[in-house]
């Protein structure tokens, strides 16, 4: 496994991280949550990714279970707030007083003394930005999270956020959680150029189009269980990529190379990627997927596989 440094910071974590969304908590038993994580830590991967609402917070708390007995310095953990965890008007949001005490219920449910990463889910355009941030900066200084960062942000938001933090003397976000795979790029990517100058690191959600960009549906087939299973929406993506998946497959097969290897590698490739952030529900797809860390793509591979995508640009 290679390790990065997430944005301008001096944070280093494992080139891929794994999530807990939908998993954790919630599709898989909590046995089999600990084996997915176990998985990581013996490929190197030290950098988890949660957040509170995830299968309404048991996802933090199968987590939390998990990491008794680790080496908390040995682990990387970063989770979020922002959506609605509690009934009334302060119960969702990025104002002082949902950070706060969302802040604090997370810390409980990891049952650790600080978060690594605490991102703020998505845009609250209804508090100011400088709430947020004054928020933020004060957790950092009381030790309860040691960085922040973003998701779902865009790059005018982003460029907003590092004016504010830099006039008013503040600590900086360092990271960008946003949809971005070979079948996503848009806002991301848009973002991408902007993330680089404000020093934060990439950190993008689904990298394997939820699983689309795996060997898997190569067939057209759904396997019994598989998260595309009566998922009207996926099931509707997959038919409408179908093509650029196989065509996608023969080149990674080519270089021995799994569909989902590839599709890693294409991310931790563009600029400034930190760490695509993996789900899994089996250890031996967090192993596969490992094996992307290192994977090199020449200039002529990158420009060969965006013309199977389309020759899209963001
Ligand atoms: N900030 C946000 O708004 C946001 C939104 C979404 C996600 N996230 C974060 O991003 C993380 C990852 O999202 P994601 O789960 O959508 O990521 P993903 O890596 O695109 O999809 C993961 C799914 O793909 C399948 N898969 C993975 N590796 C495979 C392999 N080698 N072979 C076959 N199938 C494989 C598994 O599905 P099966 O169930 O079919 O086995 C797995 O659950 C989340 O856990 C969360 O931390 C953040």
């Amino acid at each position: 496994m290679n390790y990065r440094r997430l944005g301008r910071s001096g944070l280093t974590v494992s080139e891929i991280c794994l999530g807990a969304w939908i998993n954790f908590g919630g599709r898989i038993p909590d046995e089999e949550t600990f084996a997915v994580l176990d998985a990581a830590l013996d490929e190197g991967i030290d950098f988890f990714d949660t957040a509170d609402v995830y299968a309404g917070g048991k996802a933090e708390e199968v987590m939390g279970r998990w990491m008794q007995g680790k080496d908390r310095r040995t682990l990387t953990i970063a989770t979020k707030c922002r959506w609605r965890m509690w009934p009334g008007p302060n119960g969702e949001g990025a104002g002082r007083k949902h950070i706060m005490d969302a802040c604090h219920d997370s810390l409980r449910r990891l049952q650790t003394d600080y978060l690594d990463l605490y991102q703020i889910h998505g845009p609250d355009r209804d508090t100011p930005a400088e709430e947020t941030l004054r928020a933020l900066d004060e957790l950092v200084k009381a030790g309860k999270i040691r960085y922040f960062g973003w998701s779902n942000y865009d790059a005018e938001m982003i460029a907003e956020n590092a004016r504010l933090s830099e006039s008013l003397g503040l600590n900086r976000a360092i990271s960008l959680q946003n949809n971005y795979s070979m079948l996503v790029r848009g806002t991301e990517e848009r973002a991408n150029p902007r993330c680089a100058r404000e020093g934060l690191g990439l950190i993008p959600y689904s990298p394997l189009a939820q699983g689309l960009l795996s060997e898997k549906y190569l067939s057209g087939e759904v396997p019994t269980g598989a998260r595309a299973e009566g998922n009207e929406g996926l099931l509707k993506r997959l038919q409408e990529h179908l093509p650029t998946l196989k065509a996608l497959g023969e080149f990674a097969r080519a270089r021995e190379l799994s569909l989902s290897q590839l599709a890693l590698a294409w991310l931790l490739h563009q600029v400034p990627m930190a760490a695509p952030i993996i789900g899994a529900t089996r250890p031996e797809q967090v192993r596969e997927n490992a094996k992307a860390s290192g994977v090199k793509l020449s200039l002529e591979e990158l420009a060969e596989i965006e013309t199977l995508l389309g020759g899209k640009k963001p």
